[in-house]
């Protein structure tokens, strides 16, 4: 509290307790009572003032915008008409639920470049005023943030703390792990007690935090699924959940180089959503690279994104239908076609 708040409090206190008030004239009493209603409205405004500027764990910051969520997802995500629709569903459940039972815990799986991480971002904009800035948001990078496995034991207790004091600081936290297939299990292990049904735990309550894992694990059978529709003539939105489910789980669970494998979130049903992302094809980087020169400033210029998207490499060899980077490089290659 800063010394100025503190002498305002402080001389409240003294008129509240009476000991200033106390034989005083009725008509000094009253301008006292007065000017004690004055610096509680006062010190009620100073609070709002600084809510405002500062952010808090409140409404005025944290606070979701279905619409925008959706429009974000229709608009800005290009080819991922599965993840765009479990996602859209499994945040409005649980951000409308007032008192969810657990966390929500999302996997995301697919090919590099494909929108983990910008989903991820669609997400936390949509919730937090200062979307992925938000000291409420937390990102960590498994080979960044727990790069030795010699460290296992701090890591957990750092990790631990870590989550911990931020969702007793806010229960409405966010915590999005990337690169989960490298994570150390002993670490997925970890967090798994936040994962769960649990009332309360030391006394927090993590019912309504926001758990995203982010992977390339199973992008091999999602890419193989999604191929097999395209040389079977079918459409690529008819691809559906169910489609994908089974190979999912064949190459992400039943996989010992996956870290998902050892670890029990998948015995105790603690992700609720996995959320397989499709490969991109053609179209998708010629609009992604649309979109980078709209985000530039620039006019957006169609054969312009066209050269670009013709110059990146596509699998499988024989066919040449999926972006091997998605549109992970368009950001930096466009300054060479502009
Ligand atoms: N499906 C998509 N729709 C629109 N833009 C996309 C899509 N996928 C990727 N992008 C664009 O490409 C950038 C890089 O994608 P992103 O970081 O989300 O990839 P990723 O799936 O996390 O890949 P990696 O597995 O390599 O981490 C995004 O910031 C976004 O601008
Ligand atoms: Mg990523």
């Amino acid at each position: 509290m800063t010394p100025k708040r503190r002498q305002v409090l402080l001389l409240w206190l003294l008129l509240c307790s009476g000991v200033v008030t106390e034989g005083l004239e009725p008509i000094t009493t009253t301008i006292a009572v007065g000017m004690a209603a004055t610096l509680t409205a006062l010190l009620a405004n100073y609070r709002n003032i600084y809510f405002q500027f500062y952010e808090c764990c409140r409404p005025e910051w944290i606070a979701f915008n279905a619409t925008g969520l959706k429009v974000d997802l229709d608009r800005k995500l290009y080819g991922q008409h599965i993840a765009s629709r479990i996602i859209l569903k499994a945040v409005n459940g649980f951000m409308n639920n007032g008192n969810p039972k657990k966390p929500l815990v999302l996997s995301l799986h697919g090919w590099t470049g494909t929108g983990k991480n910008f989903i991820s971002k669609l997400i936390a904009e949509n919730i937090y005023k200062e979307g992925m800035e938000s000291g409420f948001v937390h990102f960590f990078t498994s080979t960044l943030h727990f790069p030795h496995s010699s460290q296992l034991v701090n890591y957990k207790s750092q990790l631990q703390q870590w989550i911990k004091g931020n969702v007793t600081n806010c229960e409405r936290s966010m915590f999005i792990f990337d690169e989960m297939d490298k994570m150390h299990p002993g670490l997925i292990d970890c967090i798994k007690p936040y994962l769960d049904y649990y009332d309360k735990l030391d006394g927090v309550s993590y019912r309504k935090a926001i758990f995203i894992f982010l992977s390339n694990a199973g992008a091999d059978s999602i890419a193989k699924t999604t191929l097999d529709f395209w040389k079977a003539g079918e459409n690529r939105d008819d691809i559906e959940l169910k489609d994908l489910e089974t190979a999912l789980s064949l190459s992400v669970f039943n996989n010992i180089q996956s870290g998902f494998y050892r670890t029990s979130l998948i015995d105790k049903n603690l992700v609720d959503f996995f959320v397989p992302l499709l490969p991109l094809e053609y179209k998708h980087v010629v609009q992604c690279a649309m979109t980078e020169m709209v985000a530039r400033g620039l006019e957006p210029n169609w054969p312009v994104a066209e050269e670009l998207a013709k110059d990146l490499l596509y699998f499988p060899k024989s066919e040449k239908i999926f972006a091997v980077t998605g549109c992970k490089t368009i950001e930096s290659r466009l300054d060479y076609y502009i």
